[in-house]
């Protein structure tokens, strides 16, 4: 093996979870800083070359879990002729991994304006998982009136995370609500269609029985660059602005790629 690149450490993956045939998580262990809920690290392999390939990918618990934050549980997606997804989901239980030592991002509880009273977490595919290491936090749950957790997917095997989301639900007393999506299959306990239009026609904010107002509502967006793209022109339309630490607002967004 050539020289670990800096900022990379070793891990072993300890667990894994196959949703699909190709989602899954991967719970690993390695000496990682403390990291906070939202934020997301590098996973890496070599390739045959030796090469090492990095990405980034998002921690799905929040560092305050029980088993500590040295144990880390992350939630992926095979992409179709990518460099490293399939090379993460060919490994196994004891399998060796390579892991940013150094968690980063700014999807967390802290740059939320203190005014928000209505929580919007708007997902595409593995991006719900960042919302479920925030939905971990106690502090969430006391800071926020309402949360509404969106996740949009192409099938109804990709709605993951069913019985920790349930869990979730019960333990917020009614201030979480859950609406699945799911775009390419009939299913009866999701919406049909995609997060921009469902927000726009005001679906969304039907189904979760929760008034969007620029006063009170923040939306969070991650994953897909086109939903983050066409959610955003629906937003501004809506009469919302981009949060900027300099200039509050209502949205920020995190992409999984270009
Ligand atoms: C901040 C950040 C956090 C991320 N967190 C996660 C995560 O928690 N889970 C995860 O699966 N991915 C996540 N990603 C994406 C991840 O970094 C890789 O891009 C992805 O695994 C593909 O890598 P690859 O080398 O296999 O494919 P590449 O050869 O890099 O091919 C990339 C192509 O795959 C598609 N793609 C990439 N990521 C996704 C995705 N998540 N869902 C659907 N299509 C995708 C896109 O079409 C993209 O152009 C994150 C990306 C960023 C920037
Ligand atoms: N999911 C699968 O069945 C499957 C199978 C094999 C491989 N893959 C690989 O997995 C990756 C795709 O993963 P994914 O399904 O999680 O991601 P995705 O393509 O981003 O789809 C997730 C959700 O985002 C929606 N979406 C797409 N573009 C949007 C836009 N502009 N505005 C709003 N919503 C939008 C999709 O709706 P629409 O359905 O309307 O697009 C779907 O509901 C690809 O790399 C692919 O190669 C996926």
């Amino acid at each position: 093996m050539s020289e670990l690149p800096h900022g990379l450490i070793e891990g072993t993956v300890i667990e894994r979870i196959d949703w699909t045939d190709n989602v899954f998580s991967l719970i690993v262990t390695a000496p990682i800083n403390n990291y906070i809920a939202g934020q997301f690290t590098k996973l890496a392999l070599q390739n045959l070359s030796g090469e090492w390939i990095r990405r980034a990918y998002s921690l799905v618990n929040s560092p305050n879990h029980k088993k500590g934050y040295q144990e880390m549980e992350f939630l992926l997606i095979t992409a179709a002729e990518g460099e490293l997804s399939p090379r993460l989901n060919a490994l196994t239980k004891d399998d060796r991994i390579y892991v940013g030592k150094e968690a980063c991002g700014f999807m967390t509880l802290e740059e939320i304006p203190e005014e928000a009273k209505d929580l919007w977490l708007l997902s595409t595919g593995t991006a719900i998982g960042p919302f479920l290491a925030i939905l971990d936090e106690q502090l969430t749950q006391s800071r926020f009136e309402n949360i509404v957790l969106v996740n949009a997917v192409r099938t109804e095997a990709e709605l993951v995370y069913q019985s920790k989301i349930q869990a979730l639900v019960e333990r917020y007393q009614g201030k979480l609500r859950y609406i699945p999506i799911v775009s390419r299959q009939h299913c009866a306990r999701a919406l049909t269609g995609r997060i921009p239009a469902l927000l726009g026609s005001g679906e969304l904010a039907k189904k979760a029985h929760v008034k969007l107002t620029p006063e009170n509502s923040f939306f969070y967006l991650c994953g897909n660059p086109c939903m983050v793209h066409d959610t955003s022109d629906v937003l501004i339309q809506l009469g919302y602005r981009k949060h900027l630490r300099r200039k509050a607002g209502q949205y920020s967004s995190e992409n999984y790629w270009q």
